[in-house]
């Protein structure tokens, strides 16, 4: 479904990744892992239209959209549930799932809503709460939402589980599941690896802005060892 062929993306003189070849399969979940400063979060938003490409290119859907705009790349369904959450917090929930929506103009957004209700339901308790006094686990919840909101093919995810707690990351990791069995392409990136593994597809890891491992997630979770060494774990 996605692409990258020796992507190189940075800030400035600064290049954040370095000659990345990645490729996201149709309905499979793609987990990229790394150590700080690795290169994760450039890479997603790179892919999302908001990082400067130094080199290479990225197809989605057979088409290139190495040069598309990011509101180009949200109407053929990319969607992005950025590092930090990024919600509006003197917006409520609903609000904040609507501006979500907002490059679906035409589509009934109370169904979009219901779906995203669906799938978080204790969201709906909350519509009318402003997003910065949720909790962080229903932060999550609202930033994965708004991102559904847009009817995406293709959800990229940074940082699905950092600084939740089990109970809640459970949740998290139960609706990507569902969101898989509905056909959504994810690519997930995380520090916490071995919750990821359990769901993941493929694997990729990046050290330094450069791909130093890639294969699929039974031989990631035989080689965990492996990847713990790469990640600086151990
Ligand atoms: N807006 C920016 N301007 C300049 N340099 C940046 C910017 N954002 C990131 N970088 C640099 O790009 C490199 C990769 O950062 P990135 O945020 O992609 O890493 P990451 O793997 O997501 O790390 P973390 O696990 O800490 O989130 C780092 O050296 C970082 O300092
Ligand atoms: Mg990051």
């Amino acid at each position: 479904m996605l692409r990258l062929d020796s992507l190189s993306c940075g800030y400035g003189d600064m290049t954040a990744v370095q000659e990345l070849t990645l490729d996201i399969p149709d309905g499979e979940i793609t987990v990229m892992l790394g150590a700080n400063g690795a290169g994760k979060s450039s890479t997603i938003m790179c892919i999302a239209g908001h990082v400067n490409i130094i080199g290479g290119r990225i197809t989605y859907n057979e088409k290139e959209i190495t040069h598309a705009t990011p509101m180009a790349r949200i109407k053929a369904g990319i969607a992005v549930v950025p590092e930090g959450r990024r919600l509006f917090p003197s917006l409520t929930v609903k609000e904040n799932l609507i501006v979500g929506g907002y490059s679906q103009p035409n589509e009934n957004s109370r169904d979009s809503i219901d779906r995203v209700l669906n799938l978080f339901p204790r969201l709906g308790d909350r519509l009318k709460q402003l997003a910065g006094s949720l909790s962080g686990g229903e932060q999550q919840m609202l930033s994965i939402g708004r991102a559904l909101m847009s009817s995406p093919k293709l959800l990229l995810i940074d940082e699905l589980s950092l600084g939740l707690m089990p109970k809640i990351i459970d949740l998290c990791y139960e609706a990507i599941t569902e969101l898989k069995k509905n056909g959504l392409t994810i690519l997930i990136v995380e520090q916490s690896t071995q919750r990821a593994l359990e769901v993941a597809d493929r694997v990729c890891v990046l050290e330094s802005g450069k791909e130093v491992w890639q294969d699929t997630a039974a031989r990631a979770r035989d080689n965990a060892a492996l990847i713990d060494t790469l990640l600086g774990l151990n």
